[in-house]
């Protein structure tokens, strides 16, 4: 299924009719719109004109498209700011007020804009919510974008007090929780309580984790809010999400994603990777400049369905050209289809892309559409044409769930501790968990993103790149299942309220596996030494970790070479408990990963470098993201409904094994 994100608001309504009729004649079946439409469907306070909307719905439905309506909050109109300016978040890089004229520009703490956004989300949900043509809801839009989660505001600061009393009860408890007897950080009570920014040098940890927890849980209320509104009006319509790279919301997603049916993801490969790959030489970042990384866009998938309850949806795919990244290389021609593939493979019910056509006016106008802004066909127009073909005789399983033996245990504390103490410049929390994911993609093996609330019942491997704060909880469950662990340096390193583990490192880890961090380094990436794994040797870098380990353990690495010890170990097994403490190259973590596998019953499928493999129902997806011919061995029973086993340039073979 697929569909297109629409803005009717933005062109004549001479023109509604023959865009509703090309969007069937494209294969389209759903249209988002109205999501930042609010001073169209309200110019000022009261007078309430959705009459155009009504007509663009009836003008999309007459062709037989379905719409999804997006809520108008992330672009509160200029009449309902100046009405009510604390709307406005506070930066709390600067402490001055955000200003009007972009979008997003609410702080989440305001209860005049809690009040204002419901008012309009109930306008619209009773209007619309019993219209059969249309099928479901958008929340707001990529909310927390453009870094927004957090406000230095009187409203937000009221609001931390009430959290943080309605969390540690007394202000002494605060103060030993944070440990802010040094340097005389004490409260003498919660009204006297800062948000920590704008301090002369760096505020406590914990006050920084008890305020990102804490501006975490106001997204999600609002939100909440907005789902709970919605639903009372939409008895039979769906409510969906757009939902940005974890590492961008600085909301806890699963948290996030709960009471929502499912959760759809805006995909810019492009866009994305040159922001990922902005410090990495041209070698690293030039072969995937433009298709993005292989592995880059599935780990969004696999972590949009790793919060979804059902398939997730991609809202919005880049057609081509982005505006908004460093710099805004075109596709590889068929790149459009093969993301779009690739999103089917990981589990998309549906693509959308972004956007119908390319807007004359405004900031996104060197955007691309699948038509441009003269309504002639860009160059995604034929390759959704081409989507539409292919769909039309391989059926996607859209029922089924991705199936995998392997997840990744991730939540969002563990960006927060990296991020709040650096220790070293090279601890990127993303890179390290790619890492981790891309070397198991190589090979061949789905993985699937999961949180420590989550069943680990149906997987083999869980491996968590850094998990610092553990629980009790968390460490029954793994000894309640059957599956093989592996944690990364940093994890077990925290109390829940950023303190040391009382025990060293990795604390309370120390139940599952005997061993003890007794210091631990950072170097820069560029200054590797060596790790000696299988009788080979590796890259270790940016962080290491000297360990202790008890007996019986097995040592399965060692560093050479540095301060430490000539085959001091780095990384070690237990049972079914591994620890790796040191952070190295990606040519370690798949030998590593591969003869782990073996033992964990799992079948590795390696194939040539920029092709990947991944399964869904009865189907096999192979892409090549290579600008050249690459061959694959597919089973001999293998039946082909899309390519052959010789892939061309950005082609996609898609195939299922014939039982009969
Ligand atoms: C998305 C956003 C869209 C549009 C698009 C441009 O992040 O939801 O509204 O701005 O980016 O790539």
């Amino acid at each position: 299924m697929l569909g297109v994100c629409y803005y009717p608001e933005h062109w004549p309504e001479l023109m509604w009719a023959n865009d509703a009729k090309e969007m069937r004649e494209l294969g389209l079946k759903y249209v988002r719109i109205g999501e930042f439409a609010w001073s169209r469907f309200e110019a000022s306070e009261g007078v309430i004109t959705f009459e155009w909307l009504d007509r663009a719905i009836a003008a999309l439905a007459k062709e037989g498209l379905k719409v999804i309506l997006g809520t108008p909050t992330a672009t509160p109109p200029k009449w309902l700011i100046d009405k009510y300016p604390s709307i406005l978040p506070i930066d709390v890089h600067t402490g001055t007020q955000r200003g009007f004229g972009s979008r997003r520009h609410y702080d989440f703490s305001s209860p005049d804009y809690l009040r204002e956004a419901l008012r309009i989300s109930v306008l619209m949900a009773q209007r619309y919510g019993s219209n059969s043509n249309v099928i479901g809801w958008q929340t707001d839009n990529e909310i927390a974008c453009h870094d927004t989660a957090h406000s230095g505001s009187e409203h937000a600061k009221q609001a931390f007090q009430a959290w943080c009393e309605h969390r540690y009860g007394n202000i002494e408890q605060l103060n030993h929780d944070w440990g802010n007897v040094f340097w005389s950080m004490e409260y003498p009570d919660f009204s006297s309580i800062e948000l920590p920014i704008l301090a002369v040098t760096e505020t406590s940890p914990a006050h920084r984790l008890a305020y990102r927890r804490f501006s975490s849980d106001q997204v999600i209320h609002f939100h909440d809010e907005m789902i709970k509104t919605i639903r009372k009006h939409a008895k039979n319509q769906w409510v969906t999400h757009n939902f940005i790279p974890f590492v961008d919301t600085q909301t806890d997603d699963f948290a996030l994603a709960k009471n929502l049916d499912f959760v759809s993801y805006d995909n810019y490969p492009l866009g994305r990777t040159d922001l990922f790959y902005a410090n990495q030489p041209a070698a690293v970042f030039k072969p995937y400049m433009r298709t993005g990384h292989p592995d880059f866009s599935s780990y969004h998938f696999d972590q949009t369905r790793g919060i979804s309850k059902g398939n997730f949806w991609i809202m919005e795919q880049q057609p081509g050209p982005v505006n908004w990244a460093n710099h805004n290389p075109r596709p590889e021609n068929g790149m459009v289809r093969l993301w779009s593939w690739q999103a089917f493979a990981h589990g998309a019910g549906c693509v959308c892309y972004f956007r119908w056509r390319q807007a004359p006016f405004a900031q996104e106008q060197m955007h691309a559409g699948v038509k441009r802004n003269d309504n002639s066909k860009a160059r995604a127009w034929y390759e959704v044409a081409q989507m539409r073909e292919e769909l039309a005789n391989i059926p996607v399983p859209v029922g089924e769930k991705v199936q995998t033996q392997v997840a990744i245990l991730t939540h969002k504390t563990n960006q927060w501790v990296s991020e709040i103490e650096r220790q070293g410049d090279s601890y990127n929390h993303e890179q390290v968990e790619f890492e981790y994911y891309s070397a198991l993609r190589q090979l061949g093996l789905e993985v699937s993103f999961i949180s420590p609330d989550c069943d680990f019942s149906p997987f083999a491997l869980i491996v968590a790149p850094c998990q610092p704060i553990i629980d009790d909880a968390l460490i029954a469950k793994c000894q309640a299942v059957q599956a093989h662990f592996v944690f990364g340096p940093r994890s077990g390193s925290k109390t829940s309220e950023f303190n040391l583990a009382p025990n060293l490192p990795p604390g309370l880890l120390q139940q599952l596996l005997p061993v003890k961090v007794l210091s631990t380094e950072t170097i820069r990436p560029d200054c590797a030494e060596t790790l000696e794994f299988a009788n080979d040797s590796f890259q270790r870098a940016r962080w290491s970790e000297e360990l202790e380990v008890g007996e019986n353990c097995i040592i399965d690495a060692v560093y050479r070479g540095g301060v430490s010890q000539d085959g001091d170990p780095a990384v070690v097994t237990y049972k079914r408990f591994t620890y790796i403490a040191t952070l190295s190259c990606g040519d370690f973590l798949r030998c590593f990963f591969e003869r782990l596998a073996e033992k964990c019953g799992l079948t590795c499928t390696k194939l040539a470098k920029d092709m990947r493999l991944t399964r869904r129902g009865d189907l096999t997806f192979v892409f090549n993201y290579a600008g050249h011919t690459q061959a694959f061995n597919a089973p001999q029973n293998a039946e082909f409904l899309l390519g052959s086993e010789d892939l061309a340039p950005f082609d996609v073979a898609i195939y299922r094994l014939n039982l009969g």
